[in-house]
């Protein structure tokens, strides 16, 4: 049987990576004839090219046709040759470029990287080879197009070349081939080029053909990850998922993580039929000898050589959303089947795309590539993303939005929580809410500058005090002055800030207080990390929705005037965001209502219990 190749191609926008699919295609004779004929009349009315046919046309019509569907935003074409198959990872070129790039990626074997030979290479050429290589892309073939418009100069292709090498060391590809061409006059694609009696390498196509992607045969026994679990019949189990590497027989001792169960491999179907044996790649059914517990996420892997298990790690990420990535948030990581929330905890640094240089940063904006700390909320199983890369590999995903932000790989597990255990204590939350008649809750204050929280909080405190409650405020300008002091208004700092600020409250809650927090805490996103820290009906957000003329008339600190005058920055409200939240168990509103009015109201909703969202407008 035919192997398949499965390939990207890369490069600037006016590389003409369109020009050379639209060329492989075309002389492998994959365009249908009434596709043909329709082209030709296309090439004459919009085409760049006079009467000659615009190949570019022939993916960009394709891709205007996709674009109308969102939901595709990489199309895979097929073409075939007497010695193989091809894949092609279409990707469009317009902002999103770099995300459905790395889709293309992370099913590609090989990267053809198309060089502009009249401009020489780009900071785009680098960072596209910096994305393959961390996709795990371990096969570069670098298509220097263009060679007409410089006139098929060798020196000018082997200075491109020389450039490059570096990089290429750098990345550590297994092969890198650099052809000149022309995809437009289809020099070197399929057909020698006559311009080229000095190049004795490969045309594109041979190279395609010939370029051997077997990975290297690595010493990583048997693991799969389990995608489902299989359960038509009571005395029917079978454990689906595809083979991420080695070989399994029926027999082979194996070990399941999480858990670290052992067992033995009764069974394994295939596609209609029981096999003895399957190997990476294959999608397959295994049943065990012993019931084991094993969900979805679950890796069963030989007994002799387990997949690791951690909750820390040091990755790579690439950023792929506009919204920058920081430190302190947390989003849904999907790594192989498996999904965690994860919390970037600090970025390390920003690799340079150009030089490689590490650069400090704070945040990572899109397209920026760094090194990063990631905790996930419980220990998922996984491998290094440079000995399996289906184990390795995870994406980011907004909580919220659920737009995919960043794509990642794991270079290894800081292995830290391992050895970290929650202290079990006898005088417990319980214990203490008993002791104080009082059941402990966190009300978390959120809103503009000025908008009255920590006014209607204090109050609202003393009044608590007075029925003898136990009560305690946490107030965004005090706790700045110590425990966040080291902290600023990026949004960085402000994740950070609300990330402290949520840990302190849960510890006060523990310890069985009625809490106040006073924090303007802008971003929805860490207020639901908040919540999401506290048990059900303990966490009681109340808006202060104040509109923002409002507050800026009040301006007591004079901040507001600073900041219209540009004297302070990043203010909220003001050149910085505040999400106002969607169901806030209790909104007030300050304009119409007296600062007492608004603690009865929450004094209200506190005695008749918060099962319900209690939002008025
Ligand atoms: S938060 O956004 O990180 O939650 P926080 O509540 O701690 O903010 O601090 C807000 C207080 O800091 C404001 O009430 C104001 O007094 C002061 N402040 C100083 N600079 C800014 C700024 N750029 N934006 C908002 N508040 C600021």
């Amino acid at each position: 049987m035919k192997d398949t190749l499965r390939f990207i191609t890369c490069g600037s926008v006016d590389d003409g990576k369109s020009t050379l699919i639209g060329r492989l295609l075309w002389e492998s004779k994959q365009v249908f004839e009434d596709h043909l004929s329709a082209l030709q009349k296309d090439s004459t009315r919009y085409g760049t090219q006079g009467e000659a046919i615009d190949l570019a046309l022939l993916v960009d019509g394709l891709q205007a046709e996709r674009e109308q569907s969102i939901t595709i935003d990489v199309a895979y074409r097929f073409f075939a040759t007497p010695q193989r198959r091809f894949v092609v990872a279409d990707t469009p070129g317009h902002e999103q470029y770099t995300r459905n790039m790395a889709t293309g990626a992370s099913t590609s074997e090989l990267a053809v990287l198309v060089v502009n030979a009249s401009k020489g290479l780009q900071t785009q050429t680098h960072r596209h080879a910096r994305i393959v290589a961390m996709l795990g892309i371990r096969h570069l073939v670098m298509a220097v197009n263009k060679m007409d418009l410089v006139g098929w100069d060798e020196a000018m292709f082997g200075q491109i070349v020389r450039e490059f090498q570096p990089l290429v060391s750098e990345l550590r590809f297994e092969s890198f081939q650099p052809i000149p061409v022309s995809a437009l006059n289809g020099d070197n694609i399929t057909d020698r080029s006559a311009a080229t009696p000095w190049y004795s390498g490969p045309t594109l196509l041979e190279c395609l053909e010939k370029v051997d992607v077997t990975p290297r045969a690595d010493s990583l026994k048997f693991r799969m990850a389990v995608q489902w679990v299989n359960r038509p019949t009571q005395d029917f189990r079978g454990y689906c998922g595809r083979i991420a590497s080695g070989e399994v027989k029926v027999g082979d001792r194996v070990r399941v993580v999480p858990g670290g169960m052992e067992t033995k491999i009764r069974s394994i179907v295939g596609w209609q039929t029981e096999l003895p044996a399957a190997a990476a790649g294959d999608s397959i059914t295994v049943c065990l000898e012993n019931e084991v517990d094993i969900t979805r996420g679950s890796v069963i892997a030989a007994a002799s050589d387990p997949a690791e298990l951690s909750d820390q790690f040091e990755s790579r990420v690439l950023c792929l959303s506009d919204h920058p990535l920081v430190a302190g948030r947390s989003y849904l990581m999907n790594l192989h089947t498996c999904q965690a929330v994860a919390t970037i905890t600090s970025i390390k640094y920003q690799i340079d795309a150009k030089t490689g240089n590490h650069l400090a940063a704070r945040s990572l904006g899109m397209n920026d590539i760094g090194v990063v700390n990631i905790s996930t909320d419980r220990p998922v199983p996984f491998e290094p993303y440079d000995r399996c890369r289906r184990l390795g590999s995870f994406i980011l995903v907004d909580r919220l939005t659920n737009n995919t932000v960043g794509a990642g790989m794991i270079d290894f597990s800081l292995r830290r929580a391992a050895n970290i255990h929650w202290q079990a204590v006898d005088v417990n939350k319980s214990a203490r809410s008993r002791q104080k008649l009082q059941k402990p809750v966190c009300l978390w204050f959120t809103g503009l500058s000025a908008s009255g929280k920590s006014t209607v909080a204090n109050l609202l405190e003393k009044r608590l005090f007075t029925a003898g409650k136990h009560t305690y405020m946490l107030d965004g300008d005090n706790v700045r002055h110590g425990l966040n002091r080291d902290l600023g208004f990026s949004e960085a700092d402000r994740v950070e800030n609300i990330r402290r600020v949520t840990e302190v409250a849960r510890l006060l809650v523990d310890a069985g207080l009625v809490v106040l927090v006073s924090f303007i805490s802008p971003y929805r996103a860490e207020r639901e990390l908040a919540r999401s820290r506290f048990e059900l009906g303990e966490f009681v957000e109340v808006f202060v929705d104040t509109p923002l003329e409002v507050c800026e008339r009040r301006d007591p600190k004079g901040l507001y005037a600073k900041a219209r005058r540009g004297e302070l920055i990043n203010f909220t409200g003001i050149d910085s965001d505040y999400e106002p939240p969607v169901s806030p168990e209790i909104r007030l509103d300050t304009v119409n209502e007296s600062v007492d009015k608004c603690v009865d109201r929450i004094l209200y909703a506190l005695e008749h219990g918060l099962a319900t969202n209690i939002s008025e407008k």
